[in-house]
């Protein structure tokens, strides 16, 4: 994972620290493409080593069936795996019966449920990390989920939870008066990658895999990626098939391996993402163009013929979907490569 030491340092710890630390309730919140769902999984599979089951859902129909589901699975398989090596004959499951069984009474609501779960877990010391992808605000059994991790919170149980969701969404989330206590979760930006950091977990990564490349081949891969997760991701894979015959990674697998991650970008990131915006959105975004880097609102408002405060509203909404960053207090940039060479085919 490039550049996101101080994020995962910070949620690391706090799988560490257990119950009380803040970081254990956290929320990534990033543009399509930024790595939210890499995340998830990393931290996911670190929990997973350092004392926690941890389950993993998407915000869709069925989620809390789901997260039930998943818990007394791997509930089971954790508890059985460590204790076998202690308890000879019995299996914990077989211990302890009815926790395990799979027909829970109709009687038992998915609260009582999970709460009978987390007491076998946590009388263990072992923790429950729910990891909740795309999250969506209009999704009912997302506000139950919160509602209810906030009592089991309350009640001082060994729960963790990481969500991830575009912009829009999780301040939408947010501003639901039910979950207002998520207000108070870490919530990290998952943006763009620093350069240094790009070329350095680029090449690390091309050594791995026993390949080399010259340091003008990597600064012209770095130059391209533009700091975008998904463009490393898309860049590196294509100019390793690209690799020459001696194996090495050449200008040439560069120069078309971003060739094709372009396209790839194109379709799977730039075009979706331009589809949810409005037409004034749009105008908001032609008007940036006329900038060489960054914008200053006023000027985009003089360049549109409106108010300042008439270009807020769209600046906040381009703000919220990730398309556009903030540059220092006044200034905004395009946040996504490639947006300002696809805009007008998009248009056409
Ligand atoms: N920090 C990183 N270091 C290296 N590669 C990364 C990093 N973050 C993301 N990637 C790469 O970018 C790809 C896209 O990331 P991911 O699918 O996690 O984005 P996302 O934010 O979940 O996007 P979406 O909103 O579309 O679901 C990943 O498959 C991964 O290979
Ligand atoms: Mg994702």
């Amino acid at each position: 994972m490039a550049g996101r030491k101080f994020l995962l340092g910070e949620i690391e710890r706090a799988l560490e620290n257990g119950p009380g630390d803040p970081a254990l309730s956290s929320i990534l919140v990033g543009a399509r493409g930024t790595g939210k769902t890499a995340l998830l999984s990393h931290l996911s599979s670190k929990a997973q080593q350092t004392g926690w089951i941890s389950v993993d859902v998407p915000c869709l129909p069925g989620m809390l069936q789901d997260i039930l589901e998943q818990t007394r699975r791997k509930a089971r398989e954790f508890l059985d795996e460590r204790d076998q090596k202690h308890i000879t004959g019995l299996t914990v499951g077989q211990i302890i019966g009815v926790e395990w069984s799979e027909d829970v009474p109709p009687s038992q609501n998915w609260r009582s449920a999970m709460t009978d779960l987390l007491e076998v877990l946590n009388a263990k010391g072992i923790g429950l990390y729910v990891t909740i992808d795309e999250i969506d605000p209009a999704l009912d059994e997302m506000i139950q989920f919160a509602a209810i991790y906030q009592l089991f919170v309350r009640e001082g149980r060994k729960v963790g939870l990481l969500m991830a969701g575009l912009p829009y969404k999780v301040s939408s989330l947010l501003r639901d008066e039910s979950v207002s206590f998520l207000r108070r979760s870490s919530q990290y930006k998952v943006g763009r990658i620093d350069d240094e950091e790009i070329a350095s977990a680029f090449k690390a990564t091309v050594e791995i895999g026993g390949s080399t490349i010259l340091d003008e081949v990597l600064e012209r891969a770095v130059k391209e990626i533009d700091g975008f997760p998904f463009m490393m991701q898309l860049v590196g894979f294509r100019s390793w098939e690209e690799r020459s015959a001696s194996n090495d990674i050449t200008m040439e697998s560069v120069e078309r391996g971003t060739y094709m991650a372009q396209r790839d970008m194109r379709n799977r990131i730039l075009r979706p993402t331009l589809d949810e915006l409005s037409d004034m959105d749009i105008k908001f975004l032609l008007a940036m163009l006329e900038d060489e880097d960054s914008s200053l609102s006023e000027e985009i408002a003089m360049r549109l013929n409106k108010t300042a405060s008439y270009v807020t509203t769209y600046r906040k909404r381009l703000l919220d979907q990730g398309v556009i960053e903030m540059q220092g207090r006044a200034r905004v940039r395009i946040a996504l490569p490639g947006v300002r060479e696809y805009l007008s085919e998009y248009l056409a």
